[in-house]
């Protein structure tokens, strides 16, 4: 038994396993600076351990698996580095789509869509509508995503709504502004990983990670393997969920 098996016949033991875990894929750019290699071959590293978690996902029983790939801002970086991720992402979808379909995975993409070039966005199109009917595992991909622009659009939808007299302001409440984010009927993520060390949430899943665990891994993004998964979510079994209240 390898290392990360043990850790998953620990996790099976410890507790419950968490319905959904987000995370946010940090390092790919140190990653290939410590190896003085461009940052296109880090992301391209980068892509091999999404395969691996997403397996690992699987493997654990997660219901829900979320990724942060390509944030609003990192549409300014410099025009290579932006183009080399779409290409790798059109990549993934051209390698990938099959076994993943082949897996039961549900294949979702969300933040702001209408940015991809056409190949880009017929790709994306393609693998939602194929792997719709899916219920093994829903791997969301964020794209083009930032949470603030996602809240506002919310909102922008319920003012609409009211304007058209479809509800009344009163009607506005948490649940109606739930079901207008990209992330509608989807659980709010119970842990939260972001590897490299680094502790921010950088406009990420603001509104759906209000009671989430949070898990700092130090290991670059190409580096993060099933083991380092598991580690996570053996971390996130120790800690003691309140949401806001006393113990029992
Ligand atoms: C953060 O590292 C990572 C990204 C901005 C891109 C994430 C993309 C992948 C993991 C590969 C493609 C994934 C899919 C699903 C096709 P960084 O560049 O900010 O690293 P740094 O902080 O070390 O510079």
């Amino acid at each position: 038994m390898g290392a990360a098996d043990e850790l998953l016949a620990q996790m099976r033991v410890q507790g419950a396993i968490p319905r959904h875990v987000a995370i946010i894929m940090d390092g790919n750019g140190r990653w290939a600076r410590e190896r003085m290699l461009p940052r296109p071959v880090g992301h391209r590293h980068g892509m091999k351990s999404v395969r691996e978690v997403v397996e690992a996902s699987i493997e654990a029983g997660l219901e829900v698996l979320s990724l942060f790939a390509f944030s609003q801002e990192n549409w300014q970086r410099p025009a290579g580095e932006v183009s080399a991720l779409m290409s790798l992402l059109e990549e993934y979808i051209q390698k990938e789509t099959r076994e993943l379909h082949e897996q039961g995975v549900r294949v979702v993409f969300l933040g702001d869509l209408d940015r991809l070039a056409k190949p880009a966005r017929a790709a994306v199109d393609r693998v939602m509508a194929l792997t719709a009917p899916n219920t093994k595992l829903i791997l969301n991909l964020f794209i083009s995503y930032g949470s603030r622009a996602e809240i506002t659009r919310a909102a922008r939808l319920l003012a609409e709504d009211v304007a058209a007299g479809r509800m009344t302001p009163a009607q506005v409440d948490e649940a109606a502004l739930t079901g207008r984010l990209f992330t509608a009927g989807c659980p709010d993520p119970d842990l939260l990983i972001r590897t490299s060390g680094e502790m921010r949430i950088s406009n990420f899943l603001l509104w759906q990670l209000a009671y989430t665990e949070i898990h700092i891994s130090p290991v670059l993004w190409p580096d993060f393997g099933r083991g380092d998964l598991y580690k996570a979510i053996l971390d996130f079994q120790s800690r003691e969920r309140r949401f806001g209240r006393v113990s029992a």
